[in-house]
């Protein structure tokens, strides 16, 4: 008999969801002999090459790892510098986003980020819920640890409450508790600029995912790296801990 699965894996083989950790900004700046935010522009733009592919593939779900919970040990100016460059990248491109129908989310400490640029994500992220062609995630102030530990507090005051009994927290629970419960665990997961690792990225949803790393750094990200993790992904048989019929 087959295993009981939870219900947030899913056997066919669609992709609906890609996760995607941009990193090699930094590098690519080195590279072009330019500042590091320069970097980080030229990243914002691969982000909006990544948004087309994404629909032209008929990705439901895209979520991009912007910014992490380690990442304010960085330089103050380069902190400052990416929280106005994720303000001023969505103010410019909300209205298109918008009118081609995508979703905007937020993932992580919303409220540990500066006001300016929490205000205009969050406003962003209600001028787009309704729009259901498409979703575009941003992880920021995300770390995966972080989110399974604010599940468990969540959980813990709703026990403490009497709304939950402990013997009632299993897996499909918990999940419930994670920032977006309702969408569903990356098929996908890409990594640029050559690291392999998953530098604390939503630890608990990538279970069953596929790992696709490439050594592009994020700014050169296109059209054939997306083709070629695509092909990839649809080459590989998922067998979720069971065994090929
Ligand atoms: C990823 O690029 C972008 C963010 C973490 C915001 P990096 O800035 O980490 O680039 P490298 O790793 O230094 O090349
Ligand atoms: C991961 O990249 C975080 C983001 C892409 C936002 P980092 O460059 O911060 O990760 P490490 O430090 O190499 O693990
Ligand atoms: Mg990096």
């Amino acid at each position: 008999m087959a295993a009981k699965m939870t219900s947030s894996i899913d056997t066919e083989k669609k992709l609906r969801h890609i996760a995607i950790i941009m990193d090699g900004n930094g590098r690519w700046a080195k590279r072009n002999g330019v500042e590091r935010l320069e970097g980080h522009k030229a990243g914002e733009k691969s982000v909006r090459r990544v948004m087309d592919l994404a629909k032209e593939f008929d990705v439901e779900f895209l979520t991009l790892y912007a910014f992490s919970t380690e990442n304010w040990n960085r330089s103050e100016e380069e902190v400052s510098g990416l929280m106005a460059l994720l303000a001023t990248s969505m103010k410019q491109n909300l209205d298109e986003m918008h009118q081609n129908g995508v979703r905007i989310r937020l993932s992580g400490r919303i409220n540990g980020l500066p006001l300016l640029t929490r205000k205009i994500l969050k406003h962003a992220e209600k001028k787009t819920s309704k729009n259901r062609k498409g979703n575009l995630i941003l992880a920021l102030n995300y770390g995966g640890r972080a989110e399974i530990a604010d599940a468990a507090q969540a959980i813990a005051h709703d026990v403490k409450r009497g709304k939950l009994a402990p013997e009632d927290i299993d897996e499909q629970l918990f999940s419930t508790y994670l920032y977006l419960p309702d969408v569903p665990d990356p098929d996908l997961l890409i990594r640029t600029s050559g690291e392999c690792r998953l530098s604390n990225f939503l630890n608990w949803q990538i279970a069953y995912s596929e790992f696709w790393f490439t050594e592009t750094l994020w700014p050169d990200f296109g059209r054939e790296d997306f083709q070629k993790a695509v092909d990839i992904f649809y080459n590989r048989e998922r067998r979720f801990g069971g065994r090929k019929c």
